[in-house]
């Protein structure tokens, strides 16, 4: 019988180290991770787990990257979280008007946040689906609730975010048909220490700026309590219902 093993994708986000810290120390279970930058998977905390390095999020490159997986020892994936998020770099800053929306930002942001996240899943549900039960949690974020949106702004990131719950609202749709034993969750970690938040955290509230050990804590649980129910969750770091 195959170990019951974790798959981490964008692995070097702040976040996803901590899920991957606390997957091989307290869950006990295998891991794979995926990412460009496997620097901080050198530790020896990481010795057993399968470090996979790809160049770009093409879709040839993700097809390769499963590959790799589906040629290695017999893998039996349970949890698998796809943690690409892209709100600022050199090129792009959350725009605070309208005037600033800009064509190639607005590209760079839906190919990070939506598109990446999206190929993972197509090309993952094809070697997941099957018997048991596989949770995938996709990193979303609360601004992508098009009915909480009270103060505008970041209209990329927003966008991006909205539209992977709405891919993944049709996929959840989808799978509740074709591939029962697989869960969707999007999952809003809460404002979490990271070079993402990095430039925006002067304003956050005391006690609101989480450490990325929290928020893998938190979602470790929320996962653990979900149910295989053909719905995808959208779920904050407390494990509320957000609304679309
Ligand atoms: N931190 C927060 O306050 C916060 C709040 C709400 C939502 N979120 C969401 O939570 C998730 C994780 O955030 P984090 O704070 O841990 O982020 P982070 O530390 O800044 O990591 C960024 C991640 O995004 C990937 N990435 C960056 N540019 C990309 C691109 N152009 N194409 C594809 N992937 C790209 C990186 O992949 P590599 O591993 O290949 O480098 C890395 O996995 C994101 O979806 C983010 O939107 C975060």
């Amino acid at each position: 019988m195959a170990n019951p093993t974790t798959l981490i994708i964008g692995a070097n986000s702040e976040i996803a180290k901590a899920l991957a810290l606390q997957t091989v120390h307290d869950n006990n279970k295998a891991l794979i991770v995926i990412t460009r930058d496997p620097s901080f998977y050198q530790q020896p905390s990481f010795t057993d787990s399968k470090v996979i390095t790809l160049a770009d999020y093409q879709e040839h490159s993700i097809i390769e990257a499963i590959d790799t997986i589906k040629a290695g020892a017999e893998t039996l994936i349970t949890n698998v979280f796809i943690c690409h998020g892209l709100l600022h770099n050199q090129r792009v800053m959350p725009e605070k008007r309208l005037q600033a929306f800009n064509v190639d930002s607005f590209n760079e942001v839906i190919n990070a946040n939506t598109i990446t996240p999206m190929l993972w899943l197509k090309n993952l549900v094809p070697y997941l689906s099957g018997k048991q039960a596989c949770k995938i949690i996709i990193f979303s974020a609360r601004v992508g609730s098009i009915s909480d949106n009270k103060i505008g702004g970041w209209y990329s990131y927003r966008a991006s975010k909205a539209a992977t719950n709405m891919l993944l609202k049709s996929a959840a749709i989808e799978l509740a048909r074709s591939a029962k034993n697989i869960k969707l969750i999007s999952f809003h970690p809460g404002t979490t220490d990271s070079p993402l938040s990095k430039p925006f955290q002067k304003n956050v509230p005391e006690g609101k700026l989480f450490t990325r050990e929290f928020v893998a804590s938190q979602l470790f649980k929320i996962v653990e309590e979900s149910q295989l129910d053909g719905q995808v969750s959208f779920l904050d770091w407390q494990g509320k219902e957000i609304p679309w």
